[in-house]
């Protein structure tokens, strides 16, 4: 792992979807404004139609032209990574845009920061998965939309223009990457998607949020926690890592399936602080024995669930579950991913959740 610090775009990626790439035409060179790139992945902030069932897409030339503000704030280039529904995103497009966003960020040393457009769903695990994979100082600012291109009252216009004015700002140098909505500016780590439909879903239900873009200035109150970075190089996949759901009655069936199905982690969402049934834990237990690694979180929404050693208190010392501490099960899942690229040791997995905390 690397600690943040000072490190073509999107090189060698094989994507189809990754193919169309545009450069914003340079403005004045000797413009004093900053630079930031954004790269566009889709969701509903470049979707139209949306509620039909036959949603169309918009790419991000369209998304800039509805900002014309953002020229006075920065000077803009932007990238089609991709345009699907976050729920099309893939471990695999993780890495190439996580390598993508080093890169150009190295290639281009004026560059302030980086924008991410991607849709609400699970938003919340790219930008973790960037902020613990990016590792230059300069601000990722990872931003949606609750309300398509084509709404009334729509909200993808304001927060991309907020996340350009975010990724652009000093003051969001080495606060790694971000999540902007609403206006509001939360760690990658923290935030979480609280509501199907408002345009405030989002939110930091433990921790609270980092700091607001306000019309006048943007705000930090407080800095987030600084974890070291995961180094991707020669990682070429991601282990697997399923998320098991405890309820009253559940037995251990999901994770023997999961175990079954070649899963190097499981995170539980446990009741309260990681509790769960007899039939779970009788699971547990099998899959601990095999080498599997079992991260405990709750299904809760906020609130910890106690990080430990990863070592059995018994006399033979065996393995032992790992706590998320105060990460969400998706989060949780996000890093247990990157620390099985380095170890699977649970000794070694829990001192890394408590690292992380
Ligand atoms: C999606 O996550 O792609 C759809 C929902 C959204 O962007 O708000």
């Amino acid at each position: 792992m690397r600690r943040r610090g000072p490190p073509h775009i999107f090189a060698g990626m094989r994507l189809p979807l990754l193919s169309a790439l545009l450069l914003a035409a340079p403005l004045a060179a000797q413009s004093p404004k900053p630079r930031v790139h954004l790269v566009a992945t889709g969701g509903t902030i470049a979707s139209t139609n949306y509620y039909s069932g036959d949603a169309g897409k918009i790419g991000v030339d369209q998304l800039l032209k509805a900002v014309p503000a953002i020229d006075t704030v920065a000077t803009i280039s932007a990238q089609q990574f991709a345009n699907v529904a976050s729920t099309g995103m893939t471990p695999t497009m993780w890495l190439a845009l996580s390598r993508g966003i080093t890169d150009t960020l190295k290639a281009h040393p004026d560059l302030a920061g980086v924008v991410v457009t991607h849709g609400t769903d699970t938003l919340e695990e790219t930008a973790y998965f960037l902020d613990l994979t990016v590792a230059d100082p300069r601000p990722v600012v990872v931003t949606g939309a609750m309300r398509p291109a084509d709404g009334v009252g729509i909200d993808g216009p304001m927060n991309l223009l907020a996340s350009v004015r975010v990724a652009a700002s000093p003051d969001a140098r080495g606060r790694g990457t971000m999540v902007l909505l609403n206006d509001e500016i939360m760690a990658a780590r923290d935030a979480t998607k609280l509501n199907t439909v408002r345009p405030n879903a989002f939110g930091a239900p433990y921790r609270g949020d980092l700091g607001v873009a306000d019309p006048e200035r943007v705000v930090f109150h407080r800095d987030p926690r600084h974890a070291p970075t995961f180094d991707l190089a020669g990682v070429t996949e991601l282990p697997r890592v399923d998320v098991a759901y405890t309820y009253v009655g559940a037995d251990g069936a999901a994770i023997d399936a999961f175990v079954a199905a070649g899963a190097k982690g499981i995170v539980v969402a446990g009741a309260g602080r990681g509790g769960t049934t007899s039939g779970m834990s009788d699971a547990i237990n099998r899959a601990l024995a095999k080498g599997v690694v079992v991260v405990r979180g709750s299904r809760a929404g906020s609130g910890s669930v106690v990080v430990g050693t990863g070592a059995s208190r018994r006399a033979n010392g065996g393995p032992s579950t790992v706590g998320t501490g105060d990460l969400n099960v998706q989060h949780a899942r996000v890093l247990l991913m990157l620390a099985l690229t380095k170890t699977s040791d649970p000794r070694e997995i829990a001192r890394i959740f408590a690292e992380h905390q």
